[in-house]
């Protein structure tokens, strides 16, 4: 056999980059030879919180019933979002993730030569879902680490597809307003979706309310998880909401029984358990706190973060991680955002977040000036 796959795979997909992931504790602990109890994992923004009992417990009620598929289209969860969004049920579509979803606007929107904007440094999924539907990327410039929305407007044309755009988003975790976020989904031309990803939306005080935009027409689509506030990471489930049409459309594209049965019974009671959602964000606030001063106390730059993680400048941030991680404090290196001076660290436990500034403290010292 002469041929090897990447002859014989779509030429695109070997310039496709990977996504990398935060680093799981095993893997860790089995490198540096660590026990895995203590290890802390700060590099995935999950809740130290856990999930929700009343969640855990659905879901391990569903374990009962696992020869049987799920239910495909997710009649319960969507119910039961719809009437806290005040929106449709129809207007609703679930997902293995959020990444899953925005993955369906890749294969609903994006094609050979589409343009896509999104700012630069944004979430890097966004740029990984252009590239693999042949889509061009078009990144705009941040002004002191805060999307751009005009900047956005600008450099939109005749082929431009989807502006992705999160609000708080990640790695930053700035914000933008409400107001320009409205400005924008305005100026945004009839052939251009604005896909507005609010994975950490529930850590804001005062989240978009985009029932109007999308009852009078407008092109926003807007996601969410809940692998963040509501602890499921694991499970991997996420939503999204706009448009009945829209939705029709990117359900073509959706695997038959992409959220599995666990899933929806667990997202369902956690949608129910209001005060697990509460403690959390106050839990992250407190802790958000506690990072940003001891950052500050450590004379190092971070962004003021509006979600559940805090983004420091510490010298080198791959050196960083690395001897934080063998501290046994993984946090995530932000090279592959262009940010490779910094870390990103997320919010946990007093303990916890006391346990990350002592190693940065005690990786700092190593640095010198
Ligand atoms: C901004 C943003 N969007 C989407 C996601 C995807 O989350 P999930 O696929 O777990 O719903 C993440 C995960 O880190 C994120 O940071």
């Amino acid at each position: 056999m002469t041929l090897s796959y990447s002859d014989l795979v779509k030429p695109e997909l070997l310039s496709q980059p990977v996504y990398q992931p935060g680093k799981p504790i095993d893997e860790v602990a089995r490198e540096l030879g660590l026990d895995p109890a203590s290890v802390l994992k700060l590099a995935s923004n999950e809740n130290p919180l856990g999930a929700s009992p009343k969640a855990i417990a659905a879901g391990k009620d569903a374990l009962n019933e696992v020869e049987l598929y799920p239910d495909g289209g997710c009649y319960r969860l969507k119910e039961k979002l719809a009437s806290s969004l005040e929106v449709d049920p129809e207007q609703i579509v679930i997902g293995n993730g959020s990444n899953e979803i925005l993955e369906l606007i890749g294969h609903a929107f994006i094609g050979n030569g589409d343009e896509v904007v999104m700012g630069e440094g944004a979430f890097i999924v966004y740029k990984l879902v252009s590239l693999l539907f042949g889509g061009i990327p078009v990144e705009v410039p941040t002004r002191n680490y805060r999307h751009d929305l005009g900047g956005m407007v600008d450099v939109v044309n005749s082929k431009t597809r989807v502006v992705f755009l999160a609000s708080p988003d990640n790695p930053s975790g700035s914000a933008n307003t409400n107001e320009e976020i409205l400005e924008l989904i305005d100026a945004l031309p009839d052939h251009v979706l604005l896909v507005l990803d609010g994975a950490y939306s529930e850590y804001l005080d005062d989240p978009i309310d985009l029932r109007s935009a999308i009852a009078k027409g407008k092109r926003v689509f807007c996601t969410r998880t809940f692998s963040k506030i509501y602890g499921l990471a694991g499970l991997r489930i996420g939503y999204g909401y706009g448009n009945a049409d829209l939705i029709e459309l990117l359900n073509r594209t959706r695997a038959p029984f992409n959220v599995n049965a666990i899933a929806q019974a667990a997202a369902l009671a956690a949608l129910d358990d209001k005060s697990f959602v509460e403690k959390s964000r106050e839990m992250n606030a407190t802790g958000l706190r506690q990072l940003e001063t001891g950052m500050s106390a450590l004379n190092i730059e971070y962004i003021e973060s509006s979600a559940n993680f805090v983004s420091a400048k510490v010298g080198n941030g791959n050196q960083a991680f690395e001897a934080m991680q063998k501290d046994g404090v993984i946090v995530r290196p932000l090279a592959p955002y262009g940010m490779s001076d910094w870390i990103r660290v997320t919010v946990g436990l007093e303990d916890q977040n006391r346990r990350a500034l002592e190693s940065l403290t005690s990786f700092l010292s190593t640095q010198g000036g």
